[in-house]
């Protein structure tokens, strides 16, 4: 267990919280899609039982005859002798069933520009861009890398490759040439598809050049053969003749023919890489058939889905796993319509977000807190100019959403109605786990509540024994699930180790989480060295070993500190080395900044970075980050015993004490 926080030490309930709960409105639950509590029980007493029938709403090339095959665990198979094409899963067979008409993208861009399209333009597009890959080389097992804007192209390029039987590998638009390069040489990828840039804050965010410079990091042999470039903000880019291809030079070429074919229910879909708690990113793999079942699942139930009637936006970057499940793969294979933005929720104004709502009619909404502790900020009175009354159901992800953000969205956004879903879940898990149904649960403003149907979910203590309700501990995951992370590309053992070790076939999630007294679930954060920022994890060691890339620095301890918007900030404590003559004391820490941009991407960007001269560590040499999180936080810092020089908090504190 890691030093920073130890296991959850505080198991009391989030600032504000009470006992109050918000039952559904007798309107609400005539019309939902779940409204008989038994649905639990049933699905408990034969899960498998549950998820075969979820499983039949999709549409099978070949039907399977086994569930689950857990007989080597963890290595889990779900529907494996069965097999599907998830693309037409998602397309084709809405067409086919003569709703190629409904509008499946409405896809707005930053600088106001517009684009429809429906369930047979997207599949017609989707089944071109197969065609071009298909040209290109790309075939079942490959793998391709995706690095985007928020623009329909990424979405058919995620189909296109899936359609193929290949996998992909989307990486955030934010992420550095370093990182990009990182996740290309995990993966293998042998094609990348980005774009010139795209539009973010008013201005031009490049991409494609960020994917010359990957590419020509280390001495520039990769496995990549081709880039694909789409154009989207008209930037100028380097052109590699013998490499680069503009999309829609080649597309031309290839007309909307295609013939879907089925492959196994655990070929892989996609690898998306996520922190932990080392240096080196993880490659979490997600297969098709148990993926597709569950986030169309959850999408249906959580949300409530009506395909007819709603128009759903989920205002993640696809470049995130709730980009994969709940904008790309959940919502078509459900034939939803839906909304995707470009770019940021304050340009030109901070009513961007509210008037695209009122613009479309949209009906669920599906944000993170962090967005909306940054709405709260600048006040009410921004959202109260737009008409908001479409919404019906909000939901929220990526960290604990406290409960005065909780009562504002319901009240401001929500007209003091709209049911709010808590969902917890994890890149890992694939879709949702925990989250209340909104015609079902009385909601408790900061709890996610209940484990969906079909799932099982607890807490234990360290010795991995179940807490009684009112006690706190670690969250753990039962019995295997459709959506489940298969393994770590390429590291079975990292994967065995790290979900698996501590509680033998149960999965430790790495949150800390606590039962009320009606046996709700209430997630206290992450448990090790990972941290939550604006809901997006990042990993402690990554950020120190950026800074002691850089050449003036000696040693480095970065911890997750509190922040009133963000959740978690990032703060580092630097020490530089001795001999450097390079950094004054007040040019290091915009410099240092800058270089974890440069070297991870602008996510992790610290707030805030202190100079030391030492750092404070046990006799043995370990650093107690959780000291260090007591003094960014402001608080009495803890119990320095068995540091071998306890004076150094003292300094340390004092220090930082000086800056706030
Ligand atoms: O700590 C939990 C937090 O986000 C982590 C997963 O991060 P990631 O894989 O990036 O996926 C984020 C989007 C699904 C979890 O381990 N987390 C996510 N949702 C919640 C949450 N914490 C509390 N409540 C949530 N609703």
């Amino acid at each position: 267990m890691s030093d920073q926080t130890g296991s959850i030490e505080s198991h009391h309930l989030p600032k504000g919280a009470t006992a109050e709960t918000y039952a559904p409105s007798p309107e609400f639950r005539e019309q939902a899609n779940v409204t008989d509590p038994s649905v639990y029980w049933k699905a408990a007493q034969d899960p498998e039982g549950y998820w075969a029938e979820q499983a039949q709403n999709l549409q099978w090339t070949k039907p399977f005859s086994e569930v689950l095959d857990w007989t080597n665990p963890p290595f889990a198979k779900w529907f494996q002798d069965g097999e599907l094409n998830v693309a037409s899963n998602c397309l084709d067979r809405h067409v086919a069933a003569g709703n190629g008409d409904r509008v499946a993208l409405h896809f707005e861009g930053e600088p106001g520009d517009t684009r429809t399209l429906t369930y047979a333009e997207l599949t017609h597009e989707v089944k071109r861009a197969a065609n071009m890959l298909t040209s290109l080389g790309v075939a079942e097992g490959d793998r391709v890398a995706i690095y985007m804007p928020m623009i329909p192209e990424t979405v058919i390029a995620m189909l296109a490759v899936a359609r193929l039987g290949a996998a992909h590998s989307v990486v955030f638009g934010g992420f550095s040439a370093e990182s990009l390069r990182a996740r290309i040489d995990d993966a293998e990828a042998r094609l990348v598809i980005t774009a010139d840039g795209g539009w973010r804050k008013g201005r031009v965010s490049a991409l494609k050049p960020t994917v010359d410079d990957a590419l020509a990091l280390n001495g520039g042999g990769s496995t990549v053969s081709r880039v694909l470039v789409v154009e989207r903000a008209g930037n100028d880019v380097a052109f590699d003749e013998d490499r680069d291809l503009w999309w829609h030079r080649e597309i031309t070429a290839f007309d909307g023919e295609h013939e879907a074919q089925g492959f196994p229910a655990e070929n892989p879909l996609f690898i998306l890489y996520t922190s932990g708690t080392t240096g080196k990113p993880k490659g979490i793999l997600h297969t098709s058939g148990g993926y597709l079942t569950q986030v169309s699942t959850t999408h249906r139930d959580v949300f409530d889905l009506k395909p007819d009637t709603d128009v759903y936006w989920c205002t993640a970057d696809i470049g995130w796993i709730t980009g994969h499940s709940y904008v790309v793969y959940g919502p078509l294979a459900n034939g939803a319509t839906q909304v995707i933005y470009e770019g940021t929720p304050e340009t030109p104004d901070w009513g961007r977000w509210w008037s695209i709502i009122q613009k479309y009619g949209v009906t669920i909404f599906y944000t993170a807190p962090t967005a909306i502790r940054a709405c709260m900020k600048v006040g009410r009175q921004v959202p109260e100019q737009y008409d908001l009354s479409s919404i019906r159901v909000l939901g929220s992800v990526g960290e604990p959403i406290n409960p005065e953000a909780w009562r504002w969205y319901r009240e401001v956004i929500g007209a003091g109605t709209a049911p709010i879903v808590d969902t917890w879940w994890q890149t890992e898990t694939g879709a949702i786990m925990i989250s209340p149904l909104p015609g079902l649960t009385p909601l408790k403003p900061g709890s996610a509540q209940v484990p969906q149907p079909g799932i099982s979910v607890t807490v234990v203590g360290e010795d991995g024994a179940p807490v009684e309700n009112g006690q706190g501990g670690l969250l753990v995951v039962q019995r295997p699930w459709p959506s489940m992370v298969r393994t770590i590309w390429g590291d079975d053992q990292r994967f065995i180790d790290t979900y698996w070790a501590k509680f033998g076939d149960r999965y430790f999630a790495g949150d800390g989480a606590r039962l009320d007294e009606d046996g709700d679930v209430w997630l206290l954060g992450r448990v090790d060295d990972v941290m939550n920022v604006s809901g997006h994890r990042l990993s402690t060691a990554e950020i120190e070993s950026a800074l002691v890339e850089h050449h003036a620095v000696a040693e480095s301890a970065v911890v997750g500190a509190d922040d009133e918007t963000t959740g978690q900030a990032v703060v580092a404590f630097v020490i530089l080395k001795s001999q450097q003559s390079i950094l004054s004391l007040d040019d290091a820490e915009p410099e240092l900044k800058k270089h974890v941009a440069a070297q991870i991407g602008a996510i992790a960007r610290p707030r805030q970075i202190f100079i030391v001269s030492e750092l404070p560590k046990t006799r043995s040499g370990k650093i107690m980050r959780r000291l260090l999180k007591d003094a960014a936080e402001g608080r009495e810092v803890g119990d320095t015993t068995t540091l071998a020089d306890t004076s150094v908090m003292q300094t340390i504190s004092d220090r930082v004490r000086s800056e706030r």
